[in-house]
């Protein structure tokens, strides 16, 4: 009879959040990893990751998701250039809760993630919206 490793995960996946300053991927991470969110969270600096493990299509996977210091504008550009063309990528709409302070309509988000072949979600990191189903979406393609 052979030897039975029990391994804690079925997949390892990594997940890289991107994008400008303060538009709230540290606290994307915090929610979805220790259900908090910080009101003055400070910048990032340099790289920063925490892990959560999670049920996908009936599988155990441990995503390890990294946050990033804020760059600049093309970002989306620099990351179809500099990474593995396999990569998944998806984008999330962030403070969908500040509705009076609105900067990119929904069918402008919408548009631009159709036209660049990209998943996207508006998500509230203060409120929780759209979170757990934002790393699920990705985690899911991934798979
Ligand atoms: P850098 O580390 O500088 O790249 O910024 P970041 O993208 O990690 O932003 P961070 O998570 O630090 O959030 C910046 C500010 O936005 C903080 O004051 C957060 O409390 C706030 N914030 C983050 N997410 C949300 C959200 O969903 N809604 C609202 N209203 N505020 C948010
Ligand atoms: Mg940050």
């Amino acid at each position: 009879m052979g030897h039975r490793v029990d391994h804690e995960y079925d997949y390892l996946f990594k997940i890289v959040l991107i994008g400008d300053s303060g538009v709230g991927k540290s606290n994307i991470l915090s929610m979805f990893t220790r259900n908090e969110f910080c009101l003055e969270s400070k910048s990032t600096i340099g790289v920063e990751f925490a892990t959560r493990t999670l049920q996908v299509d009936g599988k155990t996977v441990k995503a390890q998701i990294w946050d990033t210091a804020g760059s600049g504008a093309r970002w989306l550009r620099e990351l179809r250039d500099h990474a593995d063309s396999n990569i998944v990528i998806m984008m999330a709409g962030n403070k969908s809760d500040l509705k009076h302070l609105r900067a990119v309509q929904e069918q402008d988000g919408l548009a631009f993630a159709e036209k660049e072949g990209l998943s996207f979600l508006e998500t509230s990191a203060l409120e929780g919206t759209n979170i757990e189903k934002a790393f699920q979406t990705i985690l899911t393609e991934i798979y």
